[in-house]
């Protein structure tokens, strides 16, 4: 009795203090209605604009600031006051900032903010995407595709929730993050930038990412959350030619089934907005797609929040995409498409000009502005920034603390995943005389990739001083006297391509005969978008040879791979021992792959994507057609380009595992019941080790070609050496069903094989 009545108290002082937190839905849609009707057109106008910070900077021009960075006063009155600019994005220079300089830049646009007649406060908005990306000295986290490989929800939420903390330490409430694109293709310059190639794991990580942004229980409110943005809305990541803003052609059921549940799930945690993909699908200009904004994100998904373009994307309905004659025509169709906010970024003044035009034509309605400035200023309110338009970092205390380092060490730790392992050639034992080489061997770009204290990443080095290359945490755990370090191939610092040089070539081949081991660190410079397109998906030339003469010696060779897609290693993958691969593990990945390495911790990374062997196979591993169907005369098999180097979700680990017991609890079930999946696993080696239980289903006939297999549920376990345990999964008919030809969602009756690892039972469903 007592027990209860502490209970209901102690729920009723929940509520009180939940409710006190946040603002609740009537009194933001109160105070968003007043606003609004008090405001003018042009003040709603200059909401929809965001502006980039070297806009306001002093310098030559509006597109680039002097450095350090200072405000150009007339420039700033002009925008933030005279044009009411509702939003600010991006750095100067493209530079990292210390915090307290952030804090002092967007204290002072928000004095400006402050001398309009609503005193509306501006919305800085900023690509934390894989930590606080432009806060120098923040803790950078591996990327995307890296927490991906961790098969481990955790290491998304804490990723989100570190960079939420650090870039509210700078004052910045927005984040353009995260990236939800399917990363289906590997030749994609951003494919690092995503969750992989399944939209399951893409999904659950996405959820995380939401949570970890904007908090568990929308506390978006709270000042160590900020805003995040689900991008680029929709199929950006799968252009045709694999080059970044290029066409992509996409049939909607495939959009349907692949491409959207993720952010159909982010939207439904409650993401506060989204950016729109610069690109075109079935030669429709996204940005002008009332289809995909209005129809299928706003009224088919609910989305209330707000819709930002892409950077520039509005202006390039006219100057790329050739649908519009002018700034206005571009504008009136992106507005009328349901975009709430242009990243405009530069030339406010037409953009504010023109769409103010449109409205007194007739042209915009007013009500679509007033949907638009409605959701601006919702997102603004959620995020307390009328009462503290700026955050200060004295009040993070908690800024690249030993904590968060921690965070981003296991991240990394938990993704790193080993390919390859002959003769056990790995864990190293200490002592041995190694030779680290390659271009990858002493860089902290590389380990870091594109969005790392610059857009492209390529002033890592100023900013990672004090972080360990892989180089450096080798020589920590092995004594430096044991290591030589030859780079035999560098990559030529021009900026931002992938230009590689000969560094001391011979030297290298000498030093790999006098070694015991070689750690062959090779991989990709970074990049991101344009800079990233890619005419060939192989390992470069200067690399591959560099592998093959460092062969010939004979040396055991360990591959190390550090990059932020699957370049093809397939003829130089039969000449190595042991095959590694970091992905782009962040600051801390050169001491998490050491640890690896050394045995100090057994790998657990799994691979997010398929590792294609050639350039011309990069099928995923959801191709069509069953595995047991052997091609017969005049039958092609749809599958016979899928001959990966390595599949999805394979990765290897110091110890075994043995999965016995695959047993469902009933093999017949309808629409509302579930099936309750159970297998055990055995950790028979001889050290511990985290395993991802992954379930797949195999539809065996449906209406349209069944997927071979799809990922359903999964789970990464913790398993002592020699202990079992049982993995249990639920599933219902929607966790089997398929977008079928009339873009519907559907579970056919009939059989489906369920695989965990080597093991396979079947059940029937029946509508
Ligand atoms: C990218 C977006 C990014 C935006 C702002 C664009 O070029 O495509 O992902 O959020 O720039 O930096």
């Amino acid at each position: 009795m007592r027990k209860t009545l502490f209970y209901c108290t102690l729920t009723a002082v929940l509520i009180f203090i939940t409710s006190g937190c946040k603002n609740s839905k009537s009194t933001i849609d109160q105070r968003v209605d007043t606003l609004l009707s008090e405001m003018t057109l042009e003040e709603k106008v200059g909401q929809m604009a965001q502006i980039t910070l070297d806009a306001i900077g002093n310098g030559d021009s509006i597109y680039e600031s002097k450095n350090p960075f200072d405000f150009d006063i007339k420039r700033l009155q002009k925008a933030i006051v005279d044009y009411k600019i509702g939003s600010v994005l991006n750095t100067t220079n493209n530079y990292a900032l210390p915090p307290d300089e952030w804090n002092s830049i967007i204290s002072t646009i928000q004095q400006y903010s402050h001398q309009t007649r609503l005193k509306i406060p501006v919305i800085y908005g900023i690509d934390a995407i894989h930590g606080s990306t432009y806060a120098a000295g923040a803790i950078m986290f591996p990327q995307q595709i890296t927490i991906a490989a961790t098969f481990n929800p955790e290491n998304a939420y804490n990723m989100a929730q570190v960079s939420a903390y650090e870039t509210r330490a700078c004052g910045i409430p927005w984040n353009f993050s995260p990236v939800l694109d399917l990363g289906a293709d590997p030749r994609f310059s951003r494919q690092f930038e995503g969750f992989g190639e399944d939209p399951l794991l893409g999904k659950i990580m996405g959820e995380q990412a939401i949570k970890g942004y904007e908090g568990i229980t929308d506390s978006v409110s709270h000042p160590t959350k900020v805003a995040s943005c689900l991008k680029h809305f929709l199929a950006y990541s799968v252009p045709n030619s694999g080059k970044d803003r290029t066409p992509a052609f996409v049939p909607e059921h495939i959009i349907r089934e692949y491409h959207l549940p993720q952010f159909k799930a982010a939207i439904e945690a409650g993401a506060e907005s989204v950016m729109i993909n610069s690109g075109l699908i079935n030669g429709i200009s996204v940005h002008a797609s009332y289809d995909i904004i209005t129809k299928l994100l706003k009224d088919e998904l609910g989305f209330e929040g707000v819709v930002v373009s892409d950077w520039m994307d509005i202006i390039n309905l006219q100057k790329r995409d050739k649908i519009a004659a002018n700034n206005k025509e571009a504008i009136k169709l992106a507005i009328n498409a349901g975009i709430d906010m242009s990243m405009v970024p530069y030339d406010y003044v037409h953009f504010c000009d023109d769409l103010v035009e449109l409205v007194k034509d007739g042209e915009v309605k007013e009500s679509r502005i007033d949907d638009a400035v409605r959701r601006i200023l919702k997102m603004k309110i959620k995020l307390g920034l009328f009462e503290k338009p700026v955050t200060i970092s004295a009040d993070y205390p908690d800024f690249a603390s030993a904590k968060h380092e921690k965070l981003a060490y296991n991240a990394a730790a938990d993704a790193i995943t080993l390919l390859k392992n002959a003769e056990n050639i790995l864990p190293l034992k200490k002592g041995l005389k190694i030779l680290v080489t390659g271009p990858n061997a002493n860089s902290m770009r590389s380990l870091n990739g594109g969005w790392t204290y610059s857009w492209q990443g390529d002033k890592v080095e100023r900013f990672a001083t004090k972080y360990n290359t892989i180089l450096e945490a080798i020589q920590i755990k092995n004594g430096s006297e044991q290591v030589k370090f030859v780079q035999g191939v560098s990559y030529i610092e021009t900026g931002r391509y992938f230009e590689e040089q000969e560094t001391n070539y011979a030297e290298a081949i000498v030093a790999a005969r006098n070694a015991d081991v070689v750690l062959l660190c090779l991989g990709e410079n970074t990049y991101t978008e344009k800079p990233g397109d890619l005419n060939d998906l192989n390992l470069s030339p200067l690399q591959t040879k560099l592998t093959a003469d460092i062969a010939k010696t004979g040396k055991p060779i360990v591959l190390i791979l550090n990059e932020g897609r699957p370049r093809c290693i397939n003829s130089i993958e039969p000449l190595m021992k042991a095959v590694i691969q970091t992905y782009l593990p962040g600051n801390y990945g050169g001491d998490a792959l050491a640890d690896i390495l050394f045995g100090d911790v057994n790998p657990s990374g799994k691979l997010p994507y398929t590792y294609p062997a050639y350039p011309n196979s990069t099928v995923n591993y959801y191709h069509k057609f069953s595995e047991e169907q052997k091609p017969s005369e005049g039958a092609y098999k749809y599958e016979s380009d899928y001959n990966p180097q390595y599949e999805f979700g394979y990765g290897l680990s110091y110890t075994t595992f043995e999965y016995s017991d695959l047993i469902t609890d009933k093999v017949r079930f309808s629409d509302n019941q579930t099936i309750t999946v159970s297998v055990n696993i055995k950790n028979t080696g001889m050290v511990d080790g985290k395993e991802v239980v992954m379930l797949f289903s195999s539809d065996k006939v449906a209406s349209i070609s069944p997927d071979v297999k799809r990922l359903r549920k999964f789970e990464k376990i913790i398993l002592k050496k020699g202990e079992t345990k049982t993995v249990k999964f639920t599933i219902n008919a929607s966790d089997l069903a398929f977008v079928n030809q009339f873009n519907k969602t559907i579970t056919e009756d009939g059989e489906f094989d369920l695989k965990i690892a080597n093991l396979s039972t079947q059940i029937f469903f029946k509508n």
